[in-house]
């Protein structure tokens, strides 16, 4: 069986809920997972470095629990995400734990992931690396991962610039493994679009934002559920990569969104998940421009259940 048919079997819908800095937490994941479609989060998200061992215990403990309960149910693995970058100094410490606890699935971000590959490859599990252009996405074959996810304009969090339709059909042109698709992704339909486009799986941040579990402050679930695509400004300033993030959050600390300058980026490191990222994340909320679809803040298990229903029926209308 293929990676793509192995997955799916443990899936409700092809779908992946992206990791988020500070947001995604092991009661997202688990509820994404018993959802029945992949959950995530970033390894620098537990805090303190000794505190990861102990989320995925709750994560694993939390899907046997759900799996004892109902047999039948299809369950989802969960995965973690390592950012690769040379001011990441926990990944040998992220590494090793996800190693020790045979994570199924590792998603890297930043560089070409070799020694995240080779250390998935020695007891089974996978690694989807994040590309925004044809050139990273070769440098992540070489590199040996096992899936791509690619991600286009409008996506929440660090995003890139190129329409779905261009980069999907080019990377699709020499890569036929597993592909991920990445950008405002936030209804069924969409789904069953990108499935149509080329890829495998839709990959999904902002759509589990406003979530119950999602460890947001209410008033940022609040403004995702305000805002529409117009709101959505896509900067460096923040963390010296470029990445959509909401208007009124920039508002709010002061900044004039219409006129933010270029970022410093001798001061700045998304990658570091050091102080001044985490300040930048908790006060500036990032978000993809499908802000616009979503309207209320729900439990995962809705949200999944909607994606569901709309998937079926935009299947149906074909
Ligand atoms: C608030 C927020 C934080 C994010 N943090 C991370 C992160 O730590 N690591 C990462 O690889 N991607 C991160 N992303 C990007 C997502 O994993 C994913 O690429 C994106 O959410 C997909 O686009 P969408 O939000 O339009 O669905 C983040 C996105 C958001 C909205």
């Amino acid at each position: 069986m293929s990676l793509v048919d192995t997955l799916n079997a443990q899936m409700r819908l092809p779908v992946i809920g992206a990791p988020m800095f500070i947001l995604s937490n092991p009661e997202l994941v688990v509820a994404q997972c018993t959802a029945g479609v992949v959950g995530s989060f970033p390894a620098l998200n537990a805090r303190p470095a000794s505190a990861l061992d102990d989320w995925l215990s709750r994560i694993e403990s939390g899907l046997a629990a759900a799996r004892e309960a109902d047999p039948e149910a299809p369950i989802a693995p969960y995965a973690v995400n390592q950012i690769v970058h040379g001011s990441n100094d926990r990944l040998d410490h992220d590494l090793g734990v996800c190693v020790d606890h045979r994570v199924p699935l590792m998603i890297t971000s930043l560089r070409p992931p070799g020694e995240v590959v080779a250390a998935a490859r020695d007891y089974g599990g996978h690694v989807f690396h994040d590309v925004i252009s044809v050139r990273h996405a070769e440098k992540a074959i070489e590199a040996g991962v096992d899936g791509l996810i690619v991600v286009c304009a409008g996506a929440g969090g660090h995003a890139g610039t190129l329409s779905p339709f261009a980069l999907v059909s080019e990377i699709r042109r020499f890569w036929d493994g597993p592909l991920v698709l990445s950008g405002a992704i936030t209804r069924g339909e969409h789904v069953l679009a990108a499935r149509a486009m080329g890829a495998d799986f839709a990959y999904m941040g902002t759509r589990f934002i406003a979530s119950r579990e999602a460890g947001a402050v209410e008033d940022y679930k609040r403004m995702v559920t305000e805002s529409t695509a117009s709101d959505i400004v896509y900067s460096n300033l923040f963390t010296g990569v470029h990445g959509n993030y909401l208007r009124g959050s920039i508002a709010a600390a002061g900044l004039n969104p219409d006129d933010l300058p270029e970022a410093d980026k001798s001061h700045m490191s998304f990658a570091s998940g050091g102080e001044s990222a985490s300040k930048a994340w908790k006060d500036i909320w990032g978000a993809g421009q499908g802000v616009g679809t979503i309207d209320e803040i729900q439990p995962v298990a809705d949200i999944v259940a909607r994606l569901v229903a709309e998937y079926a029926g935009a299947r149906a209308r074909l």
